[in-house]
């Protein structure tokens, strides 16, 4: 898989538990372009995460990314926070978008709380250069908003809360009015997103204009057990809830590659032969998923209740 040596050009330590990065390439050239919400995969050591690009995405020659440091130093944050230093190289793939604006939409309704800002900043950038009509509501604590200044620069339709019930109140009546074709991006902790989704189902929104950015494999359910058969051995077993389709295959000898186990690096990659896929990582991108022959093997599973894989 091909990859980018990237240098740390600055970092930015401005909020409390949030790094931001200016990554480059040593040379100073150009970084391939990439679609709003699009997100980075940088090495870490031994594993890989996936951070949301902030910076404009239009012949780059800048990747911005904001990490939060997680408590338990998970997630890769603490290499981050407290070992990588401006000169550091990272390792990153190139940028990937599971979580693109839809170009045909009306209006683009973005909803965020806490870090969960950073794919609705790309978001923004583009409807800002395109002219297209977007809104945000953005939940955060007390002096942690990110990226406000830079928003209030491209949209007049930002609303801040720090308050969850008066965010409540007025995602309630937002979902509630707005023209047919509106579609919504949510992001943030997966609580957030939960309940955000059940209020938009609740009020009529039909799955397809619902569009979620979700961290990673912490803020997955563990699913419903399926079936699964290998078509070159005819073997079938099952993967229970809480077993990933990756642990359950190697249970079963089957060696497949894997190095971030959240569904961000696209090692664990797997050929579908029949079957639905609930599609859970961030890597494959809306095509392939479309596409339905082939899945993330650490966070994918089955959408019903077996799957046929081509192994
Ligand atoms: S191991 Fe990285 S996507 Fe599955």
């Amino acid at each position: 898989m091909t990859t980018l040596e990237l240098t740390v050009r600055a970092v930015d330590d401005g909020f409390p538990g949030i790094r931001t990065l200016t990554l480059a390439r040593p040379d100073g050239g150009m970084l391939p372009s990439f679609t709003p919400g699009s997100h980075l995969v940088i090495e870490c050591g031994s594993s890989a995460n996936a951070y949301s690009l902030t910076s404009d995405s239009v012949a780059p020659r800048e990747y911005v990314v904001s990490v939060l440091e997680c408590p338990d130093g998970s997630g890769g944050s603490r290499w981050i926070h407290h070992e990588l230093a401006v000169g550091d190289s990272v390792v990153a793939r190139p940028p990937r978008s599971a979580f693109s604006p839809i170009l045909r939409a009306r209006r683009h309704l973005l909803v965020a709380a806490g870090i969960g800002i950073t794919p609705m900043v790309s978001h923004l950038r583009s409807a800002h250069r395109w002219g297209r009509e977007v809104r945000l509501l953005y939940l955060h604590r007390e002096g942690r908003g990110v990226y406000i200044d830079e928003i209030k620069a491209m949209t007049d339709y930002m609303q801040t809360f720090t308050e969850r019930r008066t965010f409540l109140h007025e995602l309630s009546s937002a979902l509630a009015d707005q023209p047919f074709g509106t579609h919504l991006y949510v992001c943030g902790p997966a609580g957030f997103m939960d309940d955000t989704v059940a209020l938009a189902a609740g009020l009529g929104w039909p799955p397809s204009r619902i569009h979620l950015e979700r961290f990673g494999i912490d803020a997955l359910d563990p699913g419903e057990p399926f079936e699964v058969t290998l078509t070159d051995s005819g073997d079938t077993f099952v993967v229970d809830s809480g077993v990933s389709l990756l642990e359950a295959l190697h249970a079963r000898g089957h060696d497949i590659p894997n190095l971030c186990r959240q569904g961000v690096c696209g090692e664990c990659r797997i050929p579908v032969a029949g079957g639905e896929i609930l599609h859970r990582d961030l890597f494959l991108t809306d095509a392939d998923k479309a596409a339905g022959d082939t899945m993330m093997s650490c966070v994918s599973r089955a959408c019903g209740d077996r799957l046929e894989l081509a192994l």
